[in-house]
């Protein structure tokens, strides 16, 4: 077992299908005899859950919803993510900074210098140690996500928002393609999980 911790992150645009393989692959970590932690942003503390329902229903300008989102990852960071990682839990978090840059800087086109400033002074360098990228059309997505419930103010925008998320997603991937693994995820359940172990295995943990 690690003494140091793993942080692992889940992305990709809505009804990628990302969350469907957080809970089966904390299975699949405990049987290796790791402590797990699982979360989400924006949220993962009574803090940061509150803005989160602030972010997805309320109106706002584009600052505004950064900050927030920002406001709730600081908030979650010092006080949820950085103890785990610091007695040696996994920590898989659905979500992180590069939803931001996906989201608020590709999809709303926000500066990213500005989600850049906001990233150092909210991280002080603490970026996850793998991010799977669940990658596939918007088009796919969309009829993934079918009009199953009420759509908060991201699930509300049209396919051209979600690929320029997506477009986002994979200029994050392109700098630093160490950190990301991009997941094929347009396929069967079981393909996109076996490459979602794939990436496991091939850094041995
Ligand atoms: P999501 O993770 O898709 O949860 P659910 O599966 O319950 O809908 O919802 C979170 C939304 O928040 C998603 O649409 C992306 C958005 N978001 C941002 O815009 N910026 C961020 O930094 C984060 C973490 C999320």
């Amino acid at each position: 077992m690690s003494s140091s911790g793993r942080f692992i992150t889940f992305e990709g645009i809505d009804g990628a299908g990302k969350s469907s393989h957080i809970e089966p692959l904390a299975g699949w970590l405990r049987q290796r005899g790791h402590e797990l932690v699982l979360t989400r942003e924006p949220g993962g503390t009574e803090l940061a859950e509150s803005l989160r329902e602030l972010v997805l229903h309320q109106p706002m300008d584009a600052l505004t919803e950064a900050l927030l989102v920002f406001a709730a990852r600081r908030d979650h960071l010092v006080r949820q993510i950085e103890p785990a990682l610091a007695r040696g839990a996994v920590v898989l978090c659905d979500r992180y900074t590069d939803a931001s840059f996906a989201y608020q800087g590709g999809g709303r086109g926000f500066d990213l210098a500005v989600l850049s400033t906001l990233e150092a002074w909210v991280q002080q360098g603490r970026q996850p140690d793998l991010t799977l990228w669940f990658d596939l059309p918007a088009a796919t997505a969309a009829a993934r996500r079918g009009a199953a419930r009420a759509p908060d103010r991201f699930e509300a925008q049209d396919e051209a928002f979600f690929e320029r998320v997506r477009a986002g997603y994979a200029r994050r991937a392109a700098h630093d393609p160490q950190r990301f693994v991009r997941i094929d995820a347009g396929g069967e359940r079981a393909a996109v999980w076996a490459q979602v172990l794939a990436a496991l295995q091939s850094r041995a943990w």
